[in-house]
């Protein structure tokens, strides 16, 4: 099929990428020049495994094309896909204007039948406001092109992206047209090549899947982060009572993991989203709102244990921070908790010496721009020296099983703050070393 992509992000990048994996021809759209520049020239902007290559495989074959020209890109297109930012708006709400420049440049531009895809996660009722943006551009051009809006909201997860839709659990499409049903049935097919996973469904059922989705797994993470706090109160060990309960199929193992909060591009904005959403149709939605307010909290209970240990004034003292990123196998700093982490540390006088494998160029350009006392290392071991304690906030896998010898030698005072419980406290407190978790 031919395929347009509109937004060339994580989200945009890797379905466009898949589908043209597929045979598709598929043209990926973004109003960024100069992220079209370099894709064209091979460079990616994002840091997702796996995707270079492929991009580079699929722009060889020819089935892959970068463009910031979205008239011609529409001309030989049967279905496009919406894939642009929906951020947080000042009120919380979805902020729609990308999706509605993009819907307005279809209603210009299109020039013949054509399917238009909602992938970007947007309020329900959104399907709606994007088919009267087209038909009012297609109405000013006196035209009487058909064409449809469905809704197919996207599940995959930084880090595992690729897998994630070549293989995933499920299909949503939300549609009221059997014609457009049945082209997103033809164009995902070769994906579920074991086991049909498609789910057809009403518009606004899809459009809130997505959003009840992300808000169960927030939840997960919260009530999780709750029950750390009260385990740390009664003598309780977290990471046990996640063991005890993982084991239960009702409630499993994954999404229960004590921590330093969510962040990324999804779950704060789409959680704060939800409860205007619930709002805005006069319901009160207390458990997400607390979700989200136990989340906010969350993001400080490291800081709070090293100002515990450390004192309220923090000057004078360096911690080395293991982890930027929101979560691992990523480079996105979106609503990361070390924003917030080393925003107080600095706040209250802290030096900081970072690493992240991936997410240092962004911290640098953007999410920590302008914060003062921040030094980059190139090595995790190099954040250690002169440090006064080490803090870890993202747990890539090479932070999994250190050199506690070494860190130990090269701390000033051997104390790890770990808020991600990757170590065993047992065994680093046999070594000597000072050790702080969440939950315990
Ligand atoms: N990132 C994820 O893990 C994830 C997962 C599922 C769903 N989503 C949802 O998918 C959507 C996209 O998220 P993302 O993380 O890919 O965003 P992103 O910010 O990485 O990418 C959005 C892209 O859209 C481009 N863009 C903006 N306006 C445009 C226009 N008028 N024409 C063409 N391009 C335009 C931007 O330049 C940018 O490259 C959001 O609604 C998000 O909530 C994201």
């Amino acid at each position: 099929m031919n395929i347009t992509v509109i937004g060339s992000g994580y989200v945009g990048l890797v379905s466009g990428n898949c589908f043209a994996e597929m045979g598709n021809r598929v043209n990926c759209v973004d109003i960024d020049p100069i992220k079209i520049e370099k894709l064209n020239k091979g460079i990616i902007p994002i840091f997702e495994p796996g995707l270079e290559t492929m991009v580079i495989r699929n722009v060889k074959s020819k089935n892959l094309f970068f463009t910031t020209d979205l008239k011609e890109a529409l001309q030989n297109s049967e279905i496009v896909f919406i894939a642009v930012g929906t951020p947080m708006g000042d009120d919380g709400s979805a902020d729609l204007q990308y999706v509605l420049s993009v819907a307005k440049s279809i209603g210009q531009f299109m020039q013949k039948r054509l399917i238009i895809v909602n992938k970007s996660t947007v309020p329900i009722g959104t399907a709606d406001k994007v088919k009267a943006v087209i038909q009012e551009e297609l109405d000013l051009r006196g035209s009487t092109i058909e064409f449809d809006v469905v809704s197919n909201p996207e599940f995959l997860k930084e880090g595992s992206a690729i897998s994630d839709f070549m293989n995933p659990d499920r299909v949503v499409v939300g549609s009221d047209s059997d014609y457009a049903t049945e082209k997103m049935k033809q164009l995902y097919n070769p994906f579920f090549r074991d086991q049909d996973r498609f789910m057809a469904m009403d518009i606004r059922s899809a459009e809130m899947t997505k959003y009840a989705a992300n808000a169960m797994l927030a939840t997960k993470i919260s009530f999780m982060n709750e029950i750390a706090n009260i385990c740390e109160r009664v003598g309780a060990d977290a990471n046990q009572v996640r063991i005890g309960i993982g084991s239960d199929q009702r409630i499993g193992y994954s999404f229960i993991y004590p921590g330093v909060g969510y962040g990324g591009s999804c779950f704060p904005k789409d959680v704060k989203a939800l409860t205007k959403i619930a709002k805005e149709n006069s319901y009160e939605a207390q458990l997400i709102t607390a979700v989200e307010k136990v989340n906010d909290a969350q993001k400080l209970v490291i800081a709070q244990k090293i100002v515990k240990r450390f004192g309220e004034d923090l000057s004078g003292f360096t911690f080395g921070i293991w982890g930027l990123a929101f979560k691992p196998g990523t480079d996105d700093m979106r609503e990361a908790p070390s924003i917030y982490v080393i925003n107080e540390l600095v706040h209250r006088g802290a030096k900081i010496k970072a690493y992240d494998p991936k997410a240092i160029d962004q911290a640098k350009e953007h999410y920590l721009k302008g914060v003062k006392n921040i030094t980059y290392v190139d090595s995790k071991y190099d954040v250690l020296k002169d440090s006064n304690a080490l803090v870890l906030l993202t747990e890539w896998k090479e932070f999994r099983l250190p050199d506690f010898e070494k860190i130990k030698s090269l701390l000033k005072i051997a104390i790890i703050f770990d808020g991600r419980n990757q170590f065993n406290k047992l065994n680093l407190e046999k070594m000597g070393i000072e050790y702080y978790m969440i939950g315990k």
